[in-house]
């Protein structure tokens, strides 16, 4: 619904004021819960097939709800609202360069109070900080896929993070339903130092020619959720392997590097899991 009119900028609760940048999986599954949470959220991408293709994400998420109340989500290409905004959540590509590139961009437009956070999995919140005026009100804002069912959100506090962009990044993450952590800066921050363990395990299991879908049936049968190849699939191949070179390389002695893996040997052929519609498993 692209009406939501006055509300936004008329909105009293500043945390009603809530803009996302980038409509990928994980910008969509953001503002998705933000109006599953009764905030009026912006969502801002460069790309109208991306705005388009998220769009239809949300509509197909909502029909599954029996109850399918909520605020509106206003897909647009441009910034407008922004000046208004209490909170942008930014959830580009995991990319250092044009991370800072966006969030240089949205702190020229928005209220010199307002917070900026940043969705990365493997990033450093100092390393982001680095393009920004006001690094006090920066902090990062770790969701997890998929975002809307994920209970945990980790809440990043850089060196030059002020309690105040702190404090707002926990009410955000409460507001959407989110149980926040606050953890420090580091490579991997908390979920994904433990995560990338179990993942370098997996990957060497299946060096040494162990079937991916025997892995996933007995982790299944274990009582988790879902297998690591089809975790993978879920979190997509490009995410994934980027995840595992950065945390591999900060911690050689306890993940030593796997350079030609099969979540490398996948993305080379162009697989990037399910978002792509093949990744371990087709999705076609
Ligand atoms: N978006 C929104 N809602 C979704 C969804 C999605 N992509 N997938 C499932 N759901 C909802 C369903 O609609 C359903 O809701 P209702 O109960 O209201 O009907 C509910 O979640 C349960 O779904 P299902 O019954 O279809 O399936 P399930 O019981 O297997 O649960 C799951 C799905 C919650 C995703 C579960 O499989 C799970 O927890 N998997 C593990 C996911 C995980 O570990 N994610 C972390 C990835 S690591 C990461 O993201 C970090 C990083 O930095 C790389």
């Amino acid at each position: 619904d692209p009406g939501d009119g006055d509300a936004f900028a008329a909105s009293q609760d500043l945390l009603l004021r809530t803009c996302v940048v980038g409509a990928g999986v994980m910008g969509t599954g953001i503002a998705y819960t933000c109006a599953c949470h009764g905030l009026p959220v912006r969502l801002k991408d460069v790309r109208a097939s991306a705005l388009q293709h998220s769009l239809q994400e949300m509509e197909r998420l909502l029909a599954r709800r029996s109850d399918a109340t909520g605020a509106a989500v206003r897909a647009q290409l441009d910034y407008q609202g922004f000046e208004c905004a209490s909170v942008v959540i930014e959830a580009v590509v995991d990319n250092l360069g044009i991370k800072n590139k966006v969030l240089g961009e949205v702190e020229g437009l928005v209220a010199e109070d307002a917070v900026l956070l940043s969705n990365t999995s493997s990033l450093r919140i100092d390393d982001l900080a680095t393009a920004l005026q006001r690094p006090q009100n920066f902090a990062g804002m770790h969701f997890f896929n998929p975002a809307p069912v994920m209970p945990l959100v980790e809440v990043i506090r850089g060196r030059q993070t002020s309690d105040y962009a702190v404090q707002t990044a926990v009410k955000q993450a409460l507001a959407m339903g989110k149980i926040p952590i606050v953890v420090r800066d580091g490579p991997g921050f908390l979920v994904n130092r433990i995560l990338m363990a179990y993942i370098h395990a997996f990957l060497r299991l299946l060096a040494e020619g162990v079937d991916y879908q025997r892995i996933d049936r007995v982790t299944e049968a274990f009582g988790w959720p879902m297998g690591p190849a089809y975790l993978e699939d879920v979190v997509g191949l490009d995410v994934g392997t980027q995840s595992c070179d950065l945390i591999f390389a900060s911690y050689p002695e306890r993940m030593p590097a796997l350079p030609r893996n099969a979540f490398r040997v996948l993305l080379d052929a162009g697989l990037y899991g399910q978002k792509g519609g093949a990744g371990f498993y087709l999705y076609r």
